[in-house]
């Protein structure tokens, strides 16, 4: 698979053949669309080594099935039997994980419950001294991590290493984050409640909650998972962290970050495997003390068995981006851009549905379908801006969308070419509420746009979601863009940008279906504590300065 310019007539997307490895070619007729496009897809059947699992990588992996992280080693699990994870670009099994059992995630739990213990009695800068040695060798080690990346979930080559150097600056700054806002307390007295004298001094702090569950998204399985661990590790909780199929050996690579920087034995542990075997194990263990979860509707499933537990959940969104009469065009354009085609719309916070007003809905559209047509479209490797989509099932969904829009009367403003898991950027022009896009999130390359006579038009739009993660509103007006966001149903709304999770120490919040609880790294740490008061009961009255 070779990097194709989007609108390049003279594109040849089937001229890719590899003499130098063993292949074998399977060709498929796909009708949907103007045209009948055939499609070759290349099997890799010879394994290579990378140097993913080598150096001090090597511990990591035995035969070709990564070990699973428990009682600071890498073990196999007794089951016998590992999961598959099928590149998305090649569409053949790229690595293979351990299936842990029931009885395995039993003792990891005992293990996470025990060391959390000693833990907790670790002083502050001490947890906050191995953040950093685990930030830094993350960071050290990016380029291996960056290619699991790649070969997993086909996140383009740069943007798997800004996403392991981000995750190393998100963890510095938890520990950072972390010695100032568990450092501190509050100091209560009793008198200013009526009927009260001053008799009573209360003295708050932050305590660990016990054992966090992390599972992170395949979309940013290092991230999102230090995302969690960070916050958890330095509150002094212990961590157990469930990957993402797609992802999980990127997910292991991190995990032996924090197993060279030196953390005890049994803090951190990773089990991955099967959901039908583990998931709903995992989340309903009576000895998990919190569950921290990014990713779709399983969360909602999560959440009503979980029990009572404090959760922090991040499930997605439908984000709206408004477009008033005078907005800058330009910007709204390189924002619709960025925000929806970036990681081929693969983030809960893409742009997914863009509501402009109709005076200047022409004009928008001509400069975005300009953009599209400089998208280069193809394998991660060559840090394509679109490639493939994270599976076969995902594809099919996407298409799904694709094909409802097209029966109900959508204006494609591209052909809709598909091979593979790789699906061309996709602008829809004209789509109306009627259509399955309108509402539902592709978690792909295609963006809707919806034509609005008013402002309230697009914020009824937006409102009427089951989904609230973030939106965004393109306005020179600055009064305007105030009482928009002011009206948005969102855990956020960007006035002229396209909504963003980062910085990773803002508040990241959805209302509705979007999630339960605020992310950001001072929230998460918050989330992932209790308070603690001790009352000092005084006999008598006692006043400051008598
Ligand atoms: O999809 C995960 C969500 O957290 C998006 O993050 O950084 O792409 O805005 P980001």
């Amino acid at each position: 698979m070779h990097a194709i310019k989007c609108g390049s007539p003279s594109s040849n997307i089937y001229s890719h053949t590899n003499t130098s490895r063993k292949t074998i070619q399977h060709t498929h007729t796909h009708t949907f669309s103007h045209t009948v496009v055939e499609i070759r897809v290349e099997r890799e059947n010879l394994k290579s080594v990378s140097m993913a699992e080598t150096g001090v990588f090597e511990e990591i992996i035995e035969g070709d099935v990564f070990k699973y992280y428990t009682d600071g080693e890498w073990k196999k699990s007794t089951s016998g039997k590992s999961v598959a994870i099928i590149n998305p670009t090649t569409r053949t099994t790229q690595y293979k994980v351990q299936a842990c059992t029931q009885e395995e995630v039993n003792k990891v739990i005992e293990s996470s419950k025990i060391a959390q213990r000693q833990w907790a009695k670790t002083p502050l800068w001490k947890r906050a001294e191995l953040l950093h040695k685990a930030a830094a060798i993350l960071k050290e080690h990016k380029a291996p991590i960056a290619e699991c990346l790649v070969k997993e979930i086909a996140k383009p080559a740069k943007d798997s290493v800004t996403e392991v150097v981000r995750s190393g600056d998100l963890i510095s700054y938890c520990a950072e984050e972390g010695v100032r806002i568990l450092g501190e307390g509050k100091f209560l007295v009793s008198d200013s409640f009526p009927g009260n004298e001053r008799t009573k001094y209360c003295l708050t702090s932050k305590i660990p909650l016990g054992v966090v569950l992390a599972i992170p998204p395949f979309n940013y399985p290092v991230n999102l998972a230090v995302s969690k661990i960070g916050p958890a590790l330095i509150a002094g909780n212990s961590l157990v962290l469930k990957p993402p199929t797609q992802g999980a050996v990127a997910c292991l690579h991190m995990v032996q970050c924090f197993h060279l920087a030196g953390f005890p034995t049994g803090l951190i542990s990773c089990v991955t495997g099967k959901g039908s075997e583990i998931g709903d194990f995992l989340t309903m263990h009576p000895g998990v003390n919190c569950i921290s979860f990014t990713g779709g509707d399983t969360g909602i499933a999560i959440s009503k068995k979980a029990g009572m537990v404090p959760l922090q959940m991040e499930l997605g969104g439908k984000d709206a981006c408004i477009v008033l009469e005078d907005a800058d065009l330009d910007l709204v354009a390189a924002n619709i851009i960025k925000g929806g085609f970036s990681y081929s719309g693969q983030r809960c916070t893409a742009v997914k549905v863009v509501l402009v007003m109709e005076s200047v809905a022409d004009a928008l559209v001509e400069k975005v379908n300009a953009k599209v047509a400089k998208l280069k479209v193809g394998p991660p490797e060559e840090d394509c801006d679109i490639t493939p989509v994270v599976s076969e099932s995902s594809a099919n969904f996407i298409e799904g969308l694709a094909k409802d829009a097209k029966t109900k009367g959508a204006t494609f403003c591209q052909e809709y070419r598909r091979e593979g898991n790789l699906i061309w950027p996709l602008l829809l022009d004209n789509v109306r509420p009627d259509m399955r896009i309108a509402w539902e999130e592709p978690f792909g390359p295609i963006v809707p746009v919806i034509r609005i006579n008013s402002v309230e038009e697009g914020i009824h739009h937006c409102n009427a979601s089951n989904f609230g993660l973030q939106g965004c509103v393109f306005t020179k007006d600055i009064n305007k863009a105030i009482l928009i966001s002011d009206a948005m149903e969102t855990g956020t709304v960007q006035i002229n940008s396209a909504p963003a999770r980062g910085p990773d120490h803002f508040p990241f919040q959805g209302l509705k279906d979007s999630g339960i609880g605020s992310q950001g790294i001072t929230n998460s740490i918050n989330m992932m504590t209790k308070i603690k008061s001790t009352v000092i009961n005084l006999p008598t009255p006692s006043y400051t300065m008598g």
